[in-house]
């Protein structure tokens, strides 16, 4: 049922439109957008928004940067896919930047984040297999409670969330999952020889935004190193200078086993992945072992090449440490009775709602809409907020006076 009370007409047709002949497998909050520049976004009817959720961090760049769209659009006219049954001009070149700019020895392109994941995975367990020499499937993950890596059977095997996996079982073994950020957890599960890979998100970001203690990252690492397991960090939501680094691994100078990206990889203009690994876990994929027909196409090596060129060239690291650090402080320092937690780091943040209504989170979302801003609550009970990276401090001050205008709603 679509709540009518502060929407238009035109925009009703649209949510009717996409409720009567899209599947229902979200609840999107009903505004319609229809374009986007920087950090702002506008609905059919002309009304312009901070977009304070980014994709779900893919809009790190803001919305249609013009260097991206440049590349975008030349290389669109050019070429946009080989497969990968013949080589594109393109493939060699990304695959060089790439790997330069993270230190790895080669990349694995994907599309969407999942994917990425499930190549991680089969990475982690191929090696297991051929240089760890664990016996024949036998190989295991040690994954985290409360963990998001996407939407496939395998990956929500691990899933401890119950809507994500209810009625979609039987499950892929494999996996054992260990609460998060307990270290003492993880040092006992590693103790089983058949462990090839420990996989981890820097910071839980669908979980609603949960930064592990400092130091769990390196003594992790240290600790998968001690164990000869792979550190695999799934670096798609919190990398690209989300958090204010340019890894959210690189507070702690953790350098990954496997590193994954996705979502910013392509300045939200499509699904781009990638996997970055070194030879002696890379190597053990040959040609014919896994693949995607649009992976590593013309279109998204060019546009990602530029995508990653513009976040050193702008200092989105930077701004998203600066505007992160005072988006916070302004936040707490509004002192609001319903707000339990401020937590983040950059420009990934979250607030925990505390208040009898269950629905409160949400009606807060549809408050800010109505004064500007689009945010979406995860979790029932936590709102992130995560602008684009080139979000100004002006802009910051313009978004806490909205924000503190929304929370006076729900006393
Ligand atoms: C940490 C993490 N991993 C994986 C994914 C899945 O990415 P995709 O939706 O592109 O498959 C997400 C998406 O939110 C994510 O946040």
């Amino acid at each position: 049922m679509i709540n009518t009370n502060s929407i238009s007409a035109k925009t009703h047709e649209f949510l009717e439109k996409e409720a009567n002949y899209g599947a229902h497998n979200y609840h999107p909050l009903p505004v319609v957008l229809t374009r986007g520049e920087g950090v702002h976004v506008w609905d059919v009817d002309g009304t312009r928004y901070f977009d304070f959720l980014s994709g779900y961090s893919a809009i790190n760049h803001g919305h249609c940067h013009p260097r991206i769209m440049a590349s975008f659009i030349e290389q669109a006219q050019r070429l946009t896919l080989t497969s990968r049954a013949f080589h594109s001009d393109q493939l060699g070149i990304y695959a060089e930047y790439i790997t330069q700019y993270f230190g790895y020895d080669k990349v694995l392109p994907m599309n969407t984040g999942v994917e990425a994941v499930e190549t991680a995975l089969k990475l982690a367990r191929r090696w297991g297999y051929e240089v760890k020499e664990i016996p024949a499937d036998k190989a295991k993950i040690i994954v985290c409670e409360n963990n998001f890596h996407g939407r496939t059977i395998n990956v929500i095997s691990f899933s401890t969330d119950p809507d994500s996996r209810k009625d979609f079982g039987p499950f892929v073994p494999g996996y054992e999952i260990i609460p998060y950020n307990d270290i003492k957890a993880l040092k006992i599960a590693l103790q089983d020889p058949n462990v090839a890979g420990f996989l981890v998100e820097p910071i839980q970001g669908e979980a609603g935004v949960v930064v592990p203690d400092e130091g769990y990252l390196s003594n992790a690492a240290a600790l998968c190193k001690e164990a000869n397991v792979l550190f695999i960090a799934d670096e798609i939501q919190t990398g690209l200078c989300r958090t204010g680094k340019m890894l959210a691994c690189d507070y702690e100078n953790v350098r990954p086993d496997i590193l994954i990206l996705g979502k910013a990889l392509s300045g939200g203009t499509m699904p781009v992945s990638a996997v970055l690994a070194d030879d002696e876990i890379m190597l053990t994929i040959q040609p014919g072992d896994h693949g995607s027909t649009y992976g590593g196409n013309p279109l998204a090596c060019k546009v990602a090449i530029t995508a990653l060129q513009v976040l050193k060239d702008e200092h989105m690291a930077e701004n998203a440490d600066l505007q992160g650090e005072y988006f916070r402080e302004k936040i707490k320092a509004l002192n609001h009775a319903n707000i339990a937690i401020v937590r983040g780091k950059g420009l990934l943040n979250a607030i925990v709602i505390d208040h009898a209504n269950k629905n409160t989170a949400w009606d807060l979302c549809l408050h800010l809409k109505d004064n500007g801003l689009l945010a979406k609550p995860t979790h029932g009970d936590k709102i992130r907020f995560a602008p684009p990276l080139v979000i100004t401090r002006e802009q910051i001050d313009e978004c806490i006076e909205i924000i503190a205008h929304s929370l006076k709603n729900i006393g």
